[in-house]
């Protein structure tokens, strides 16, 4: 039965078959919250990329549509964004009936340039524009356009990726078809790997009403980062201190993040691919290969001096949750303990005050002596979540990589963490979203144990939630 698969998440989007990657052209119109995506629409495998569509009226319950935009005359649709042109700019609708219109990259294994394409039907329909490409520079890598109206100069701007050079370029247009470069970021921060995937936004400060920063998301090879400053219509200048690398995600397993566009939330609302490069291909799920994250309002705050991402999941989440289970006060002294509740998709709420030495944690998926260990290593001040213990027979480069960890910080002495364990996924939020985690797991179904533990004295549960989730599909 479709969605009722081994390993097949509940409450994260994931095409009915075949392959995705990156979300692409995130943009609410019409009370719809569009989601396309990298789509194979012929194999669970990467190829012969098109853009997939699946539209949503609360970020969280998904309905699949057809295949969007196809891969045509070899050249495939890459990555790249959407927007309402509300005042027909491009002159590819009308003003009573503003196109949407998609920005993507047109990709053959010699060139990468930018192309349009746009729907006058809600976003059902695609048409490529005639005089495809808009922007060529003759270029092998040179992708994932993402656009947004600057409304102080009343022009388009871009985002652009040059990956190989680690840089980011901005291009304006005042039609959508005419660009020319403005200014270009890079190479800055991580530089290991290609850059891809650029979001500049601009982003809410937490506790300042009506104050904000811009913040410049990329992706580069299996990771992300992000770098927070400001944009005045032409160049991005970063207030991140040199030597501090910015994570969206501490995990293995998110990746080409990006922002909707004229969402009505009041802050940008972002999604992830819920993979990893170095082995997406070989994750055993059948008959489809990767998923989206779950949807994260964005914020601002200072942290130790340095401007930082607050992230929570969409509030409409909380609508899934069915009646908790809740262990209050629990002392865990050098041990580990099972608790009665069982399950494999649910979200938990820990809030604890973890031992002084050793590691505090949980651990889920547990049974047959597997498990998969969440927990606070108070040495390092960091929080770890290790799969070493978990089914890892499909790949090398998945057994390689066992572990995934974040820096955090007590908030007298305690910490609390958000987690989300969906079959084969768990996202971990860390003091209401300072922190995120987002890792895969490929437990056997029956191994649905949840525990807490501490390698250290005296660890205090003070209060753990468990809310079984209902499905959306
Ligand atoms: C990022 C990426 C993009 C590209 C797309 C191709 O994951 O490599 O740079 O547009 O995937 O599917």
């Amino acid at each position: 039965k479709l969605y009722g698969e081994n390993y097949r998440p509940q409450f994260h989007f994931t095409p009915e078959r075949n392959w995705m990657n990156d979300p692409n052209g995130l943009v609410f119109y019409k009370g719809q919250y569009h989601l396309f995506y990298q789509y194979n629409p012929f194999a669970n495998v990467w190829g012969h990329m098109s853009w997939g569509h699946a539209v949503s009226k609360d970020l969280i319950h998904w309905k699949q549509l057809p295949v969007a935009l196809e891969e045509e005359n070899g050249i495939m649709i890459f990555s790249g964004s959407a927007v309402v042109d509300t005042k027909n700019s491009s002159g590819l609708g009308s003003i009573q009936n503003p196109p949407l219109v998609a920005i993507y990259t047109g990709s053959t294994d010699t060139l990468q340039t930018q192309n349009l394409a746009y729907s006058t039907d809600n976003g059902l329909q695609w048409a490529k524009y005639k005089s495809n490409p808009v922007l060529n520079e003759n270029k092998k890598d040179f992708r994932d356009p993402n656009v947004f109206w600057y409304a102080p100069e009343k022009k388009w701007i871009m985002s652009l990726s040059y990956p190989t050079t680690h840089q980011i370029a901005f291009y304006s247009s005042v039609n959508l078809r005419d660009w020319k470069q403005v200014g270009i970021f890079g190479p800055a921060g991580d530089t290991t790997g290609v850059w891809e995937c650029p979001d500049l936004m601009r982003v809410p400060i937490y506790d300042q009403p009506g104050s904000y920063k811009w913040v410049l998301l990329t992706s580069q090879n299996a990771t992300m980062q992000y770098f927070v400053g400001n944009f005045d219509g032409k160049n991005f200048t970063s207030e991140t201190p040199n030597g501090t690398t910015l994570k969206p995600d501490y995990g293995t397993d998110y990746y080409a993040a990006i922002a909707y566009h004229s969402n009505p939330i009041g802050k940008p609302v972002s999604i992830g691919w819920v993979n990893n490069w170095y082995y997406a291909n070989q994750i055993p799920t059948y008959p489809w290969k990767g998923a989206a994250s779950l949807p994260r309002t964005l914020q601002l705050k200072k942290i130790n001096d340095v401007w930082q991402l607050i992230q929570q999941p969409v509030a409409a989440l909380a609508t899934l949750r069915k009646q908790p289970v809740i262990y209050a006060n629990k002392k865990i002294n050098k041990t580990t303990e099972l608790l009665p509740f069982k399950g494999n998709v649910w979200e938990g709420e820990i809030i604890m005050q973890p031992a002084t030495t050793g590691e505090t944690g949980l651990q889920l998926a547990v049974g047959n002596g597997l498990a998969l260990n969440i927990s606070y290593n108070a040495a390092a001040k960091q929080l770890v979540i290790n799969r070493n213990n978990t089914p890892d027979y499909f790949s090398a480069a998945f057994a390689a990589r066992p572990t995934s960890i974040a820096p955090v910080r007590l908030l007298n002495n305690e910490l609390k963490l958000q987690v989300f364990f969906d079959k084969s996924i768990v996202e971990v939020f860390v003091n209401n979203g300072e922190q995120v985690l987002t890792v895969q797991v490929f437990p056997a179904e029956e191994n649905n144990g949840v525990a807490l533990y501490s390698t250290g004295e005296n660890a205090l549960f003070k209060r753990v939630t468990f809310w079984p989730m209902k499905s959306i599909w």
